[in-house]
């Protein structure tokens, strides 16, 4: 495994639709290895392949805590077949918008079909934080930020920040 470089807001691949993969081979699934070692080691607990730039539908999730087991999802192709009318609060953040955050609603519960790192088409039904996190990083597939959802002033304020932010890594790297 490796790790990969995650790319930062504003960046235009991050607003690009991803493509699906035709099937589940040893490529894919060293990506996805090396996605989950670049999530791990951030730290964060969801990543989308745009992420570290590749324009493929590929997420990896692991919402299990510090001190607990960890427990990744691999989910290849995903897509949400049903999304609760309830909806719920959660502050989101994301590794390619580092250290900004923002209370984001969403529905409660979401039910997604994907292909798994074995290839084998699933169903699973998530609700609170996972459900969150799933559909935000779906939303990476298509492009989209959870910036997207806040006022134009406020999200106007954040890309600011981050062409900032942005200015000074690379005066370092230089
Ligand atoms: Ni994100």
């Amino acid at each position: 495994m490796s790790k990969k470089k995650i790319v930062i807001e504003p960046d235009p691949i991050l607003r690009k639709k991803s493509q699906s993969f035709e099937k589940v081979d040893k490529e894919v699934q060293r990506l996805m290895d090396d996605m989950l070692e670049t999530m791990y080691s951030a730290p964060g607990i969801g990543l989308a392949a745009v992420q570290v730039g590749i324009l493929k539908r590929a997420i990896v999730i692991d919402i299990s805590k510090e001190d607990e087991e960890k427990k990744p999802i691999f989910l290849i192709n995903p897509e949400i077949i049903y999304k609760s009318e309830k909806t719920s609060v959660y502050e989101e953040g994301c590794l390619s918008l580092p250290g900004h955050f923002a209370e984001i609603e969403r529905p409660t519960e979401c039910h997604i079909r994907y292909i798994d790192y074995f290839g084998k088409t699933k169903e699973l039904k998530a609700d609170g934080l996972l459900s969150t996190c799933l559909q935000h990083e779906v939303d990476h597939l298509n492009g989209v930020l959870f910036v997207d959802y806040l006022s134009k002033l406020k999200k106007d304020m954040i890309i600011k920040k981050l062409v900032k932010q942005k200015k000074e890594l690379d005066k370092i790297v230089l």
